[in-house]
Parts: structure tokens; C-alpha cells; sequence
């Protein structure tokens, strides 16, 4: 069975992405911050934080998981101008711990990083992917710094790695 390790598993997104990969028949090892895991589903929890990369890299060891998908941030626009310095520091330090951790332990696992359509300015047109990365706010910055990383990690190192720049989903359990 294919093992999954999810980052953040407590927030908003993991509570449907965990249900998700566990519908489809995949181990899920779920990690946060809190000692506790938040959903009621089959998925074994570790405490986790990002900002700490040996006990990322001792999860890492002990379940060797192929996939590894990071939804752990400062999520929200609005904190990250009231902590600048942490939304960066979670954000993209953590995204370097990451990236770290799978390149010295699980070189093979492939990784998701979930990024923001705040990485663009918003126009009086849609957005296109391609058009420019010029975000205006912490949050906006860390994101495109994380991606930045990411695709750096993937290039230099041979990791492989998908980017998203996700716009704003709802649904139940949503705090915003
Ligand atoms: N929800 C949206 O509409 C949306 C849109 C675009 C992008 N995103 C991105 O998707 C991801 C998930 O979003 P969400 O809405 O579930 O966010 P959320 O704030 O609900 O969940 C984020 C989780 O990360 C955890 N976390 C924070 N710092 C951590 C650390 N140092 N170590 C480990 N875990 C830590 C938090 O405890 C929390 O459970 C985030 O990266 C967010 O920026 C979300």
C-alpha cells in the first residue's frame, strides 16, 4: 500500500484531502503541530513542526513514505502582516526543512507543495499562470519564496516535486 505523509493534516485541507487518500486505498501518516490529531479518520498521527528538522527527518525514517504532501503554513493574509517574520519562517525556512529532510532521507518521495494564487497581484482581468509573480503581502512572498526553493531542490538535486498556486477553496470545517 502506498504510504502518504501529510503536513498540516489538522487545518482545513487535510480534513478532506486525508479523507481523500484514505477513500482511494492509501496509507496516510498525518502531522501537525498539536498533540493531537484532529479527524476522527484511520491515519496514524505524529506531532510534527516543520521548523524542526531532525524531527522531521526521524519521521521521515521511521515511515519512509512515498508521497509527502505539505499543507502546514501561516494560511491566512491578514495574520501574516500582523507576524511577517514567522509567516517566513514557517513558510519558507519550513519549506527548506522539508526539503531537506526528503533529500537526505527519502530522496525517491515525491512531494507536493501547496502554494497561493496571492504569489499574483490581482488584475481587472482572470489571472494566467504565467503572468507575473509580484505579490504584494507577507503571505503572497513566502509562498513564491517556498516555490522558488521547491523548484530549486527539483533542479539541483533531481527531487521530484509538484507546485500548486491554489485560489481560495471553502467547504465545511473552513475557519475563514
Ligand atoms: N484554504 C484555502 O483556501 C487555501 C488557498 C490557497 C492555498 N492554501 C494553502 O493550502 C494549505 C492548507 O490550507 P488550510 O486552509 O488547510 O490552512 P490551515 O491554516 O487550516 O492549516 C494549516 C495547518 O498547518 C499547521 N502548521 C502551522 N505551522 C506549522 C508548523 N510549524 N509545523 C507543522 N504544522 C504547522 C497548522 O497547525 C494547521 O493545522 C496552506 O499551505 C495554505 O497556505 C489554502
Amino acid at each position: 500500500m502506498a504510504k502518504v505523509f501529510i503536513i498540516g493534516a489538522n487545518g482545513f485541507v487535510g480534513g478532506h484531502l486525508i479523507k481523500e487518500y484514505i477513500d482511494n486505498g492509501y496509507e496516510v501518516i498525518a502531522g501537525d503541530l498539536s498533540d493531537e490529531f484532529r479527524y476522527s479518520f484511520p491515519a496514524t498521527y505524529e506531532k510534527v513542526n516543520i521548523l524542526d528538522k531532525e524531527n522531521l527527518k526521524s519521521i521521515l525514517e521511521k515511515y519512509e513514505p512515498d508521497y509527502l504532501i505539505n499543507l502546514a503554513a501561516i494560511s491566512s493574509v491578514g495574520l501574516s502582516w500582523k507576524i511577517p517574520d514567522e509567516t517566513i519562517k514557517v513558510n519558507a525556512i519550513g519549506t527548506i526543512n522539508i526539503l531537506d529532510a526528503i533529500k537526505e532521507i527519502v530522496p525517491k518521495c515525491k512531494s507536493l507543495f501547496v502554494g497561493s494564487s496571492e504569489e499574483y497581484i490581482q488584475k481587472d482581468r482572470p489571472l494566467k499562470e504565467d503572468d507575473a509573480l509580484e505579490a504584494n503581502n507577507p503571505y503572497g512572498i513566502s509562498k513564491i519564496t517556498a516555490e522558488n526553493l521547491a523548484r530549486m531542490y527539483a533542479n539541483s538535486y533531481g527531487l521530484s516535486i509538484v507546485c500548486t498556486r491554489s485560489f481560495n477553496h471553502t467547504g465545511i470545517r473552513t475557519s475563514r
